[in-house]
């Protein structure tokens, strides 16, 4: 018992000491901020290259980090071996004394030692598109309203099948994306705020059932996990000449194409099919009115968001944060910089990519 005592009144000493140390290293998130200052370096650890956004946040983050006058140490997970991978990665900005992490994690849950060393380390930590979660070691969360993604592809859903068949009931099949990134029951909760009333009023049928995020989620983001899930759903519940298949709602492009491949094998028609990323092999997909629609989150303006709060809190201020009920993660609700998705079809593709070198000539 006294043992017990002494050892506990010896922790709470280490305990009271580890947090003076802390305040006068400033590493509490209010006062960390003067630290940060140009020349530093900013280290982003981003996941496997599961689809086109991660392979062009990269160069994003470099030209966006360099510009404010920091430097970049940008680093991607392996494609094989990729939670370890990043944890090694993480640690080793925690090591080199990067003073802003910023994490994309592969796994938003594996990531809480590496991110509780950076905050003692007294780096700020920033969540960037996917959040962490069961950590408070999160300073900050920045992407694109996650929830509103989902909303956006519900309600393409809907609109594209009844622009095709006026009235229902329409016989749909539902994905979502991978469990281990806290996005993905998000956008399905999105999508599901939409489709859920029109399913309860019989509007929607779903002929396998299969309505719950555990039951339509797709391992790792894979396209060859939705395509063999989609195979396995025609054959089924749509080998006969009825019901048909009228809409799939796919959480991004890349399994949007994996599903439209599954379909075109089984020798059916297309259904209305949703996506997000603005993928470049989607793009004519939804010009010859293949895939319906899309989702626009500008890498480059992700990138930049986060960027721009690092630079208000070198300057030493608070940065503006929202407060999402969403971007709760387990522990704490993170402060987060959201931007603003937008929805993309045929009808407004040339406009929406109108800025953008790269995609608005696939609109011609
Ligand atoms: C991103 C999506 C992407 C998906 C698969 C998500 O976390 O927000 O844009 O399609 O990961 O890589």
């Amino acid at each position: 018992m006294r043992k017990q005592l002494i050892m506990g009144a010896t922790v709470a000493t280490i305990a009271i000491m580890a947090l003076t140390a802390c305040s006068s290293r400033g590493t509490t998130s209010g006062d960390s901020s003067s630290t940060i200052k140009k020349g530093d370096t900013i280290g982003v650890a981003l996941p496997a290259k599961t689809s086109q956004n991660w392979v062009l946040a990269k160069a994003a983050f470099e030209k966006s980090i360099t510009a404010a006058g920091f430097k970049a140490d940008v680093q991607y997970a392996a494609a094989t071996n990729t939670v370890p991978d990043q944890q090694n990665e993480v640690s080793a900005m925690v090591t080199k004394g990067d003073k802003v992490i910023i994490v994309a994690a592969q796994d938003g849950s594996q990531l809480g030692t590496q991110v509780k060393a950076a905050k003692a380390a007294g780096a700020i930590v920033i969540a960037w598109d996917r959040n962490l979660t069961g950590t408070k070691n999160v300073d900050y969360y920045v992407a694109f309203n996650n929830f509103k993604v989902g909303q956006l592809q519900g309600q393409a859903l809907l609109d594209g099948m009844a622009a095709k068949k006026a009235t229902g009931p329409y016989n749909i099949e539902l994905f979502a994306g991978s469990p281990d990134d806290a996005n993905a029951p998000i956008f399905f909760n999105g999508a599901m705020s939409i489709l859920q009333p029109k399913i309860d009023d019989g509007t929607l049928k779903v002929a396998s059932g299969e309505t719950k995020f555990q039951q339509v989620s797709t391992q790792g983001w894979l396209a060859q996990n939705a395509q063999s899930r989609m195979s396995d759903l025609l054959t089924k519940n749509y080998s006969a000449a009825t019901p048909t298949l009228d809409g799939v709602l796919s959480p991004n492009d890349t399994l949007g194409r994996a599903i439209l491949t599954a379909v075109k094998a089984a020798g059916k028609p297309y259904p209305i099919v949703t996506g997000q990323d603005s993928e470049t092999a989607s793009i004519p997909l939804i010009m010859q009115g293949i895939q319906y629609s899309t989702i626009y989150k500008n890498t480059q303006d992700e990138a930049q968001a986060a960027v721009d709060l690092v630079v208000t809190l070198s300057k030493g201020q608070k940065p503006a944060t929202v407060v999402d009920k969403n971007n709760y993660n387990g522990v704490i609700t993170v402060p987060s910089v959201e931007l603003t998705p937008i929805l993309v079809t045929k009808a407004n593709a040339a406009e929406a990519y109108k800025d953008n070198p790269t995609l608005e000539p696939l609109t011609k």
